[in-house]
């Protein structure tokens, strides 16, 4: 049965890296959690895009699993969304293949991501793969049809060189892809690093005071915005460009409490940094001891984990199918049996 979605398709991906932060749910996984019942959701584990560096085998398979177990405990609905790890669509590769073949070393070259993450490297240690890590983001938008994409500021270029792509081949070859747009939220915080509040909070940090990770105990909560960067100034004030610590503890405060951060600074007015930090220290363990336990019940059945995500690949799978279908026969390839198993 072919259930023509009658939503928008929104697609997003999230590295597997790092340890997902709390600064990675506020400002995006939150949303997810509300967009995944307005909109036709796929939510993909880009597990691909992560090999463009060096990973440990073991740990990366566990990572996976575990980003997947957070998204759900997060309260993404498997049933609601699609959610699926990238590799196990080989269509994301494939289609990355026929768009190589459509892209510029010139825009590739220019990719300011690509760039900041090769500064100072030799030519003959860069990888290809960090390279081509704008195409193969394409793919997994472009295979899906898809109308939106949630993307923090960092990924728009990406999306930019996405939506050329798309233009480029369906001039080349007729209608093939839906032209998608980037999508912000209108709710969305852009929580800060710890002790550096003026950049963002970032899952991959070397300095793990910088950030809370979702799967963080409780006392290390406690320490870690005990010694979050603040200033000297008497009182609490909601001022982001002269108070960014400060106003970084209370965005987190906001988001987790449904406050505006300025209301919540009127109200600490005579109190102190000591104040605040307990406060927010309260809300984060408030919020993720019920996340951890969900959590650490869906990494203690893995039949159960393994099952949701192999239902997610089969369904992603099915959706990718056709698209990819009518790109190869667009472009005359001829189509053997082989390619008849949709
Ligand atoms: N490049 C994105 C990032 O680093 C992750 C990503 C890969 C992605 N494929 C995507 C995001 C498709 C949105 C849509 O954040």
């Amino acid at each position: 049965m072919m259930n023509a979605p009658s939503k928008p398709t929104l697609f997003s991906g999230i590295q597997p890296s790092g340890l997902l932060t709390i600064g990675g749910y506020i400002g995006a996984l939150r949303n997810w959690v509300r967009l995944q019942h307005e909109y036709d959701c796929l939510f993909c584990i880009v597990d691909l895009h992560a090999i463009t560096v060096r990973q440990d085998p073991p740990r990366f398979t566990e990572r996976c699993l575990s980003f997947a177990a957070q998204y759900i405990a997060l309260g993404i609905d498997p049933e609601a969304a699609t959610i699926f790890l990238q590799s196990h669509v080989p269509a994301h590769a494939e289609l990355t293949w026929l768009l190589n073949c459509h892209a510029y070393m010139g825009e590739l070259a220019r990719m300011t991501q690509f760039k900041d993450k090769t500064r100072g490297a030799k030519e003959q240690a860069i990888g290809v793969g960090l390279f081509d890590y704008p195409v193969l983001m394409a793919a997994d938008i472009l295979l899906y049809q898809t109308k939106l994409v949630p993307v923090g500021a960092d990924q728009k270029q990406h999306l930019e060189l996405t939506r050329d792509l798309a233009v480029r081949m369906n001039h080349a070859y007729g209608p093939l892809f839906t032209v998608p747009e980037a999508f912000i939220p209108e709710v969305g915080a852009r929580v800060m690093s710890l002790q550096e509040p003026t950049r963002k909070m970032s899952k991959s940090d070397e300095n793990a005071n910088n950030s809370i990770a979702l799967i963080e105990t409780p006392d290390v909560i406690r320490r870690k915005i005990r010694r979050a960067v603040t200033d000297a100034t008497l009182g609490i004030t909601y001022a982001p460009d002269t108070r960014p610590g400060v106003a970084n503890l209370l965005t987190i405060l906001g988001a987790l409490t449904d406050r505006a951060p300025a209301a919540l600074a009127a109200s600490y007015a005579d109190q102190g940094n000591a104040a605040l930090k307990n406060d927010v220290a309260d809300a984060l363990i408030a919020f993720l001891e019920p996340f951890q336990a969900r959590y650490h019940a869906l990494m203690d059945d893995r039949e159960a984990l393994h099952a949701i995500l192999r239902r997610g690949a089969e369904r992603a799978r099915h959706r990718a199918a056709p698209t990819l279908r009518r790109v190869y026969d667009a472009m005359g390839f001829w189509r053997g049996e082989q390619r008849e198993e949709t």
